[in-house]
């Protein structure tokens, strides 16, 4: 399982965003998009989900080109997108968000028991609101909501943001578990956890890729620089 982003360039009206950004994320893998805020990192993943205007740029999820389709087609070809902020739905419970999820793959029709062993938490809070739920069981329901679809690529953009350590090492731990079924692309600011994490970086700046390698391969202090505020 692969999904290649070729030379992607995504607009805002006027505004040129990204400006040809290229990268690989493959199952056995998690692949790491890190850059400081503003770098291009959610409209990339936007760009992916066709959620942005793409005019330029090819996106292949093994081998079938997604360029050009609608974004819920981009999500049935099996890319599970847990957005930024999480967006879980606060006023349904646990059991119907994941039900939700299950929506992007017609051959799901019950959550599946390996998704409880992931996260056994989302078990116990079954029939609780998501809104009641902390900001890191939140993150977690909006994973395995991802996960429900059976994708082929999970997509995680700033899973870390605004939560607690423990429940940042808990993530970590299960996105280890996860890449042995699934190519994972994670999208993240705190570049602590992404070196951490990820087998494979590449390294968003202004709308291009400025560095592209396995963490210990990486030009640090070009790095430092590109992520200082
Ligand atoms: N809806 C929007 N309209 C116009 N410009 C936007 C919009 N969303 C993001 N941008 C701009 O696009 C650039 C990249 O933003 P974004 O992809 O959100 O960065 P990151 O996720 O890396 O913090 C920034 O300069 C941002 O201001
Ligand atoms: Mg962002």
């Amino acid at each position: 399982m692969a999904l290649e982003i070729q030379r992607m360039f995504a607009t805002y009206g006027e505004g040129i965003v990204l400006h040809g950004v290229s990268l690989k994320a493959e199952k056995g893998k998690v692949t790491a998009l890190v850059g400081r805020n503003g770098a291009g990192k959610t409209t990339t993943l936007k760009a992916l989900m066709g959620l942005v205007s793409a005019p330029a740029g090819q996106i292949e999820l093994d081998g079938k080109h997604l360029e050009g389709l609608p974004a819920y087609e981009r999500a049935r070809a099996g890319i599970g997108y847990v957005p930024q902020g999480r967006e879980i739905f606060p006023q349904l419970t646990v059991r119907e968000n994941l039900e939700l999820g299950m929506e992007a793959n017609p051959s799901v029709h019950e959550i599946p028991e390996s998704l409880f062993e992931t996260f056994p938490i989302l078990r116990e809070f079954l029939n609780r609101k998501g809104g009641d739920l902390s900001g890191g069981q939140q993150q977690q329901l909006a994973i395995a909501r991802a996960l429900v679809a059976r994708p082929r690529v999970l997509v995680l953009d700033e899973p870390t943001e605004g939560i607690q350590p423990s429940v940042v090492s808990e993530i970590g731990r299960v996105l280890g578990q996860i890449k042995q079924d699934v190519a994972v692309l994670l999208v993240e600011q705190y570049l602590e956890f992404a070196l951490e994490v990820a087998d494979d970086v590449y390294v968003i700046e202004k709308g291009e890729i400025v560095q592209h390698g396995a963490p210990d391969a990486l030009d640090q202090e070009a790095l430092k620089q590109t992520m200082a505020l």
